[in-house]
């Protein structure tokens, strides 16, 4: 199996990520690692801890950053609730964080399978650009970084900017020029991938626990969504990620450069993608351009339906 590090904010699409992967033999998940992000550290921790309780799983998980590199933290309480994970009932972990952090966890499993480890940040990256400053050997020795953020037209959190982006961009800057090779999974791609009611059911029809818990968490997070978009479902962001890693015949990637804007300004975090290679520079990233929703959905429902 492919050994994999998730660094997360749960986060409803982040929870049904760490479920995606933990249910898929194609993967070995090394450990989870919480980074702030759509609520504080501490709460992203706790429903990292919360998930793995559903899951019934022992993988380790590691506190990293509770702030960005530079600017102010911001959140997203009003897409997640006060929680972060509002809508299922959570269930009190049995079992707490280890010690290490998760920067240093990162450095750590990535030294130790050198070229193996695939990173899947699905949060603001600075954990990952952390790990990148303390450990510059890291660059040549992680396989693969696979983020959920940015995006190739417009943002969710200013017009130019997604969260995560947003949340740090100064990481993403570290991260984007690092020259690790990199997959970028954005609001352009996410935005096709809507929880709607049908699809909602696929998790309710399974009939087990961890089924309903992904349904009633995707009924709460599309709230957000059909407020401010309209839409009849939530946009499930993050694990577009791991489901590329398990069926990438999903998806239509294409090569291309990304820059990250950290100027002071209405730009602020935006992922500048020259889909058109109008620059000339060599392509640091390979962008999702497209998804096939349903054959997204069927899979993660599959998945989850591993649970029992
Ligand atoms: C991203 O921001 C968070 O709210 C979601 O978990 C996702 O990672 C989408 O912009
Ligand atoms: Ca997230």
């Amino acid at each position: 199996p492919l050994p994999v590090i998730l660094d997360l904010d749960p986060g409803h699409d982040d929870a049904v990520n760490i479920l995606l992967a933990l249910s898929s033999p194609e993967l070995r998940v090394l450990g989870l690692t919480t980074v702030f992000g759509n609520v504080g550290l501490e709460r992203t921790t706790h429903n990292a801890l919360v998930t793995r309780e559903i899951a019934r799983s022992d993988v380790p998980i590691y506190a990293g950053a509770d702030r960005p590199l530079v600017l102010p933290r911001i959140s997203a309480e009003s897409v997640h609730g006060a929680s972060g994970l509002d809508g299922p009932h959570l269930p009190a972990p049995t079992r707490s964080t280890e010690p290490e952090h998760a920067a240093d966890f990162i450095i750590r499993s990535v030294r130790e399978h050198a070229g193996e480890v695939v990173l899947v940040p699905t949060g603001p990256l600075t954990n990952i650009a952390l790990a990148l400053r303390l450990a510059p050997d890291l660059i040549s020795k992680i396989k693969r970084i696979v983020w959920m953020g940015g995006s190739t037209d417009t943002g969710n959190w200013t017009p130019a900017a997604e969260f995560n982006a947003l949340a740090d961009p100064h990481a993403a800057k570290v991260v984007f020029e690092s020259g690790v090779p990199l997959s970028m999974f954005g609001l352009n791609t996410s935005h096709q991938a809507i929880a709607n009611p049908a699809r909602v059911q696929l998790f309710r029809k399974l009939g087990t626990e961890v089924g309903e818990f992904v349904a009633v968490l995707l009924e709460f997070f599309a709230e957000h969504h059909r407020e401010r978009y309209g839409w009849e479902g939530g946009a499930l962001h993050d694990p577009l990620t791991v489901a590329w890693l398990l069926r990438p015949e999903l998806f239509q990637m294409q090569k291309m450069y990304v820059e990250i804007d950290t100027s002071a300004g209405p730009n602020l975090g935006r992922t500048v993608a020259d889909v058109w290679h109008v620059t000339g520079k060599p392509a640091n990233a390979e962008v999702a351009l497209g998804v096939d929703a349903d054959g997204f959905f069927r899979l993660i429902a599959e998945r989850i339906g591993n649970f029992g």
